[in-house]
């Protein structure tokens, strides 16, 4: 059985950003982390000798490469057939994003903080599905000033309305120190700032996220 692909996504996406910085960091420490187990990600599925059904692989999701417009389908998502909804949309970007969501098991959505809530781009690229996301695993990681903890409340709220299995832990990252790249290409990371790094790591960030990890490895277990 192939190891369950779980998507770390980063969901803003104006440029300069912050979110791939905030996004690589939790990749980083769940697949650093020995008690979850994962697999390393292969391109070639006949490569892949690995047998355990409980192996997840993270990969990075970034809502800014799906090129998606603000949500133009003429149909309600929830009112195709659950089963196979791909061919039924009108949009070919909107078939080439429910072939994307398809193919993962479970999400945890890192998200920036705007205005107490959600940016505007990860609610338009929910919006566009709902079978795909129906009964997945989600978790949730928010990031901001104070942490933006409103901005994963909002996100919980609709995770749930899609149906999506919410896990409890739920990370909340204030950042006071890292700042935007300045002046660089879009796909320019800044580093984060130690300060930053120190503070979340005396708060508990890797004990938080190994439970988190581990709720999800659950949660896919349970299927
Ligand atoms: C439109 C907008 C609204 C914001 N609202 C909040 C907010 O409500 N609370 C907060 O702590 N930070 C807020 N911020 C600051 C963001 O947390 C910070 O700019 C962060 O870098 C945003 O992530 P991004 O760079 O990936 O877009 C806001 C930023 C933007 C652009």
């Amino acid at each position: 059985m192939p190891p369950k692909r779980v998507a770390v996504v980063t969901c803003s996406t104006r440029s300069p950003r912050l979110n791939p910085t905030i996004t690589h960091y939790v990749y980083d420490v769940l697949s650093a982390d020995p008690m979850i187990p994962t697999s390393p990600a292969t391109s070639q599925e006949e490569d892949n000798i690995d047998t355990d059904p409980r192996h997840l692989t993270f990969e990075i999701l970034d809502l800014a490469q799906q090129g998606l417009p603000l949500y133009d389908e003429n149909i309600i998502p929830a009112g195709l057939p659950a089963a196979d909804p791909t061919p039924h949309y009108e949009k070919a970007h909107t078939r080439a994003w429910s072939t994307v969501v398809r193919g993962f098991d479970a999400f945890i959505f890192v998200t920036p903080q705007y205005n107490w809530s959600i940016p505007a781009s990860l609610k338009n690229a929910l919006d566009y599905l709902f079978h795909e996301w129906k009964g997945k695993p989600a978790a949730i990681v928010s990031y901001g000033g104070h942490g933006g903890g409103k901005a994963a409340d909002h996100l919980k709220g609709v995770l749930n309305g899609l149906r999506m299995k919410v896990v409890s832990t739920v990370l909340a990252l204030p950042v006071k120190y890292t700042g935007l790249p300045i002046g660089g290409a879009e796909e320019e990371r800044v580093p984060l700032d130690e300060r930053d790094v120190t503070g979340w790591k005396e708060a508990g960030i890797e004990a938080m996220m190994r439970n988190l990890g581990m709720e999800l490895v659950c949660e896919l277990d349970k299927e």
